[in-house]
């Protein structure tokens, strides 16, 4: 469908989280994201525990740069970024510093929440917390948390307090179920979503090749703004530019 997606979030690196678990995993997850049309992959472990950061920090480094070089050696079309997930919770108003965290060390930090005990109060004081420093959260997957799945106008006012959304490549086709591709096509179509990422766990269910993910999209979505989000959006990380949404619609009757 498109031949220049970025894809904002994976578990692509192997032996960091419960993603890929082999170097040979890695390889296979990039090959079958470039085979899909992506250009870009960024690879974010999950960050859960503070204490673990910095290790988790180093290790990211050097198996990155390992990725990168094998990549290259076999000559495939594909580059590499570094990036967490960050798993907020109160123990977030204890860091300080979140630069080395960031999407391609940018202003721009993915999150995520626990799915089911999270909810929009601590979500935006999180959000408010980061923004603090300047950053810009991405909230990764806004459609598989239970206070949207409940309540989906919070995605207004979580957007009008500055925060980004990612979906995941699989929601509008309706792999985490139907509430979940209703508000992910409903974020779609009126212009709230900002990113698409695959969120590869494995080579199976949940896989790099988001091509195949759209191509089950319902006939209803806007190829326009499907395009701003999986190809023109990600330079604004890319780049580390500033970038300002624009939504179309409310988004109530989702
Ligand atoms: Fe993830």
């Amino acid at each position: 469908m498109f031949d220049d997606m970025v894809d904002i979030h994976s578990h692509a690196l192997w032996g960091m989280d419960d993603g890929a678990r082999y170097f040979e995993e890695s390889m296979d997850l990039c090959f079958m994201a470039e085979e899909s049309g992506t250009k870009t992959l960024f690879l974010t472990p999950h960050l859960i525990y503070w204490n673990q950061a910095e290790t988790l920090y180093d290790v990211r480094e050097e198996k990155v740069e390992e990725l990168a070089g094998m990549l290259e050696v076999n000559g495939a079309d594909i580059e590499v970024k570094k990036g967490f997930e960050i798993l907020c919770d109160d123990d977030i108003f204890n860091v300080k510093y979140f630069k080395p965290y960031t999407l391609n060390e940018s202003r721009y930090i993915l999150i995520e929440f626990d799915f089911f005990k999270s909810n929009e109060n601590d979500v935006t004081s999180w959000c408010n917390y980061l923004s603090s420093f300047g950053l810009v959260p991405i909230i990764a997957h806004p459609e598989r948390y239970r206070f949207v799945l409940d309540d989906a106008t919070c995605i207004e006012r979580l957007s009008g307090n500055g925060v980004l959304f990612q979906i995941n490549a699989g929601s509008p086709a309706g792999m985490f179920g139907r509430r979940e591709a209703e508000i992910s096509c409903g974020m779609l179509n009126s212009g709230y979503v900002d990113f698409i990422g695959s969120d590869a766990h494995d080579l199976f269910s949940r896989n790099t090749d988001i091509y195949a993910c759209m191509e089950m999209y319902p006939e209803f979505i806007d190829e326009v703004l499907l395009k701003k989000a999986a190809v023109f959006n990600p330079k604004v990380i890319l780049n580390d530019e500033p970038y300002s949404p624009e939504r179309f619609d409310y988004i109530s009757n989702i």
